[in-house]
């Protein structure tokens, strides 16, 4: 089976407080997303790249691409990262294979390692369910209560934060997200929403998804630090 590589491209970012979609913020001379695509494109694994962005989206072309061999573009996102995902995989069906296996991932991800990358599809590969990249919680979790007072403390034995990217077969993803509904944050809480049980692959903060203007600056250390 095969490996593709899915990354939902159609949030507008509302967190940045930036006036477009962060995945064109700039990172180290390039829109952040070029980052992300890069780790695919320089896999020997990934045979193909899907982007799904917005129907709306006029930054892309702005942007060159040429250096992308493996890039096919799916102008489908929808209102949730969920319908954006599964539109993606519904535009595809001629392409891939029930069994194929999907690596989706935030294109708000820019720093994936190919160490991280590389540790995920080999634990996956003979995996009969699937998993994610994911790092155990490192605070102290706290439930908020009436007037954002602390009612609980939830222990965080056992947990973890989800990461991408998330790999699941073809066949059983798109079942998976059909039935989820748009809610679902990520494509495991699909899979959940099955029975089934993904597995958790340790990864670490290297691998952070830019949420706010901050986020940048930390990424822009991270991709320094690999490329040394
Ligand atoms: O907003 P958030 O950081 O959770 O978005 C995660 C990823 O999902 C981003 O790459 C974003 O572009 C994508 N997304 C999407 N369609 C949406 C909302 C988010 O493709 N409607």
């Amino acid at each position: 089976s095969r490996h593709f590589a899915l990354l939902p491209a159609a949030g507008v970012g509302a967190r940045m407080g930036a006036d477009f979609p962060k995945q064109y913020l700039e990172l180290a001379g390039r829109p952040m997303i070029w980052h992300a695509l890069r780790a695919f494109e320089t896999h020997a694994a990934i045979s193909r790249i899907y982007v799904v962005l917005s129907a709306a989206d006029g930054y892309w072309e702005g942007y060159d691409w040429s250096g992308f061999a493996k890039l096919s573009v799916l102008r489908c996102g929808g209102e949730t990262r969920a319908q954006s995902v599964l539109n993606g995989l519904e535009a595809i069906a001629d392409e891939v294979a029930e069994q194929d296996w999907m690596l989706v991932h935030d294109a708000a991800r820019p720093c994936l390692s190919r160490a991280l990358l590389d540790k995920l599809l080999e634990a996956v590969r003979d995996d009969a369910v699937g998993g994610i990249l994911a790092a155990p919680v490192a605070d102290t979790l706290k439930r908020e209560g009436h007037g954002q007072r602390i009612r609980e403390t939830v222990p965080r034995q056992g947990l973890w934060g989800a990461q991408t990217p998330q790999m699941f077969r073809y066949g059983l993803l798109r079942e998976a997200l059909r039935r989820a509904g748009a809610e679902v944050t990520d494509e495991a809480s699909a899979i959940e929403h099955l029975g089934l049980s993904p597995l958790l692959v340790e990864s670490d903060a290297s691998n952070l998804k830019v949420t706010f203007p901050h986020d940048l600056e930390v990424a822009g250390w991270w991709l320094d630090r690999c490329s040394k």
